[in-house]
């Protein structure tokens, strides 16, 4: 088989955990444990590896356990038969250090050598939340799918601050547009990274498209016909500052329109120090029966839609990856969900090589997910047979 799945994880100082061993199988893996033991640290944990990220933090400190200086998170791969130990060390102070094999690497290596799809209760915050939860889904499945992304990103979030940080200073000093010459510089930096962002997430968006339809029937077990279209900032939609901003971008020249769209909002941004069109200020906005999800559609509507959007993602990283299957992870989300739903999402996901399930409740799990059951327990981990 071809596919990467985790066989052995092991933890240093990572959230409550001390040091701890979890072995995992290919198939289904069932984490169980009251509220609070840990178990989503562990799927955490899986997940910063392939990610460099967390679901639950922006920054990194909280996931050093407290009073210690650094975590390890280790996780032996399998491949095959190839077998490959990923490594990385989360310091406290300082930049965090990767080891593939042992051998020290730059930790932006780690994410090409295993995929997670995560679904966790926060996941609702996808479609209920602000456009920011939106843009982060679709920017780490980029990344997950193109890692060069990653550093696009990075560095259209410093030219932006740059550039903003130019504008405040601008409006503190009373200047105006024209005593600017520098932010034209900045203009053509945030228009070549910004508009390489716009087009990236409108194929995205058009990709995402069939097997979230797909994903959505299969869950809601309806047709609500799912659609998502960015709303573009640089088209006049304002999604930060305007519930139901809509304005898609049409098809053509995004740098030029880019570059329209920021002299048509110049002195508004020096009035206001901030800049107003880009990547950062859109938003993917989601419908069912062409409604937007926000602000309309059901609780157990939300939930079939954020769940076919992880769903939709883990159909595009196995259909594009030279991974194999993403590992599937479900954190506490069958406690979400009514009956019918934990049956179908448990349908759907059954089939990926490695799908790792967290829950309080074992009975909440359907039975085609309890395989292999490790009990969690306040940072420690215990096979389901030890005492
Ligand atoms: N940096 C940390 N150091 C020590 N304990 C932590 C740290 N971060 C979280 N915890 C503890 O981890 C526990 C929560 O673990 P979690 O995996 O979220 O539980 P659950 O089993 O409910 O998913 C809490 O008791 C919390 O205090
Ligand atoms: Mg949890």
């Amino acid at each position: 088989m071809n596919t990467v799945i985790v066989e052995q994880l092991s933890l240093v100082d990572f959230r409550n955990y001390e040091h701890a061993e979890l072995g995992l199988a290919g198939g289904a893996n069932l984490l169980v444990g009251r509220n609070g033991q840990g178990k989503t640290n562990l799927a955490e944990a899986v997940t910063y590896l392939a990610t460099l990220g967390s679901h639950r933090v922006s920054v990194d400190a909280p996931l050093v356990r407290s009073g210690a200086d650094a975590a390890i998170v280790r996780a032996r791969l399998a491949h095959g038969e190839r077998r490959i130990v990923l490594e990385i060390q989360i310091n406290k102070q300082g930049s965090n250090k990767a080891r593939v094999g042992g051998a020290p690497v730059r930790t932006a290596e780690l994410p090409r050598y295993a995929q997670v799809v995560l679904f966790a209760p926060e996941d609702l915050q996808i479609v209920r939340g602000d456009p920011s939860a939106r843009r982060r889904f679709a920017d780490q499945l980029l990344v997950q799918r193109t890692p060069r992304m990653a550093g696009v990103l990075g560095d259209y979030d410093r030219v932006l601050r740059q550039r903003t940080a130019l504008l405040k200073s601008a409006r503190a000093r009373g200047l105006r547009a024209e005593s600017l010459p520098t932010l034209d510089v900045w203009d053509d930096k945030l228009v070549a990274l910004g508009t390489e962002i716009i087009e990236a997430r409108a194929r995205l968006a058009r990709e995402l498209h069939p097997p979230l339809v797909a994903a959505y029937a299969a869950i809601a077990g309806a047709d609500h016909s799912p659609e998502l279209e960015w709303a573009s900032s640089i088209a006049g939609a304002d999604p930060e500052e305007d519930d139901d901003a809509t304005t898609a971008l049409a098809a053509g020249d995004t740098a030029e329109a880019f570059r329209t769209a920021l002299a048509a909002r110049r002195s508004a941004e020096l009035d206001r120090g901030v800049t107003l069109v880009g990547p950062h200020r859109d938003d993917l906005v989601l419908r069912i029966h062409s409604l937007p999800v926000k602000g309309y559609a059901s609780h157990g509507e939300s939930w079939s839609v954020a769940l076919a959007l992880r769903l939709a993602s883990a159909q595009l990283l196995r259909a594009d990856s030279m991974l194999g299957d993403p590992i599937v992870i479900l954190d506490d989300v069958f406690a979400e969900l009514d009956v019918d739903r934990r049956a179908r999402l448990a349908g759907l996901v059954v089939d990926f090589e490695q799908v790792i399930v967290t829950a309080a409740v074992e009975a909440d799990v359907p039975d085609g997910l309890r395989g292999r059951t490790v009990r969690i327990e306040s940072g420690r981990i215990r096979g389901v047979d030890d005492d």
